[in-house]
């Protein structure tokens, strides 16, 4: 379980997190939604100390995130990032095994045949393993992504916009593959987007993050019936620019 405490951030003096406190729990899908800008990103890099906090406390199983304990925390947790972030001048496997050889230095054979594993897992064309990105689609793009991040068999996966700028049916197959994820490895998975559908979908529980805070956490019932009124104006804004 992952629990942050009173977490504050500001940038050149200006609050981005203001006293935030959530949960992740165990097996969970969670998804925090909220606007562009509010923060989101921030929050999930906090989480894997690439960025420190001003104040306050973040315990992944009961380790406290400080500077001698951020690299066995980041064991714990894969990190799909927007971007994808694979290396360009690497074919799709070398991007997948980067740290089977760089950090754990095991040999050819061992990482081939992990990498292999978490291309079907991914449920990737074995074939994709020899191309290079920039000849991958953005759907492919993200599932080797995702295979890079699963390699390690971490208890956490964090998917930053996993569906943003994918057409429907691909985010749609994007949103499954997580799901089935999150069962077959048993890890916890939290997403953070500004797509609603995509939070509904597939979450146990989703939390709003506006104005620095979290400014509602529930199950997604609660988040279909609540009156909150952060999240009344959040699906306001959000179905009015799709019916444009
Ligand atoms: N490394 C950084 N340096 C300065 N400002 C940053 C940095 N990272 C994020 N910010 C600012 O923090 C705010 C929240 O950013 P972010 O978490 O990326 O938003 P989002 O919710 O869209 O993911 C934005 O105003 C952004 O400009
Ligand atoms: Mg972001």
């Amino acid at each position: 379980m992952v629990i942050i405490k009173d977490i504050c951030k500001s940038f050149n003096g200006k609050r981005v997190l203001n006293s935030i406190n959530l949960d992740f729990r165990d097996g969970e899908i969670l998804t925090i939604v909220g606007k562009s800008g509010v923060g989101k990103s921030v929050l999930l890099k906090l989480v894997v100390g690439l960025i420190d906090s001003d104040s306050g406390s973040i315990n992944v199983d009961n380790i406290l995130l400080d500077k001698n304990t951020v690299y066995d925390i980041r064991k714990k947790i894969g990190f799909v990032f927007q971007s994808s972030a694979l290396v360009e001048s690497l074919p799709v496997e070398e991007n997948i095994g980067l740290a089977l050889r760089y950090i754990y230095n095991l040999d050819d054979d061992t990482i081939k045949r992990k990498v292999i594993e978490a291309i079907r897992m991914v449920k990737l064309d074995e074939k994709v393993a020899s191309m290079y990105p920039s000849n991958l689609s953005g759907g492919m793009l993200k599932r080797a992504a995702i295979a890079r991040a699963i390699i390690l068999r971490p208890k956490y996966i964090f998917y930053d916009e996993p569906t943003t700028g994918l057409d429907p049916i691909v985010a749609r197959a994007i949103e499954d593959l997580i799901l089935t994820l999150n069962n077959k490895l048993n890890t916890t998975s939290i997403i953070v987007t500004h797509d609603i559908n995509s939070a509904v979908g597939i979450s146990d529980r989703i939390a709003m993050l506006s104005k620095g805070e979290i400014t509602f956490s529930g199950m997604v019932d609660d988040f279909n019936k609540t009156e909150n009124q952060y999240v009344k104006e959040f699906k306001d804004a959000y179905f009015l620019k799709q019916e444009k």
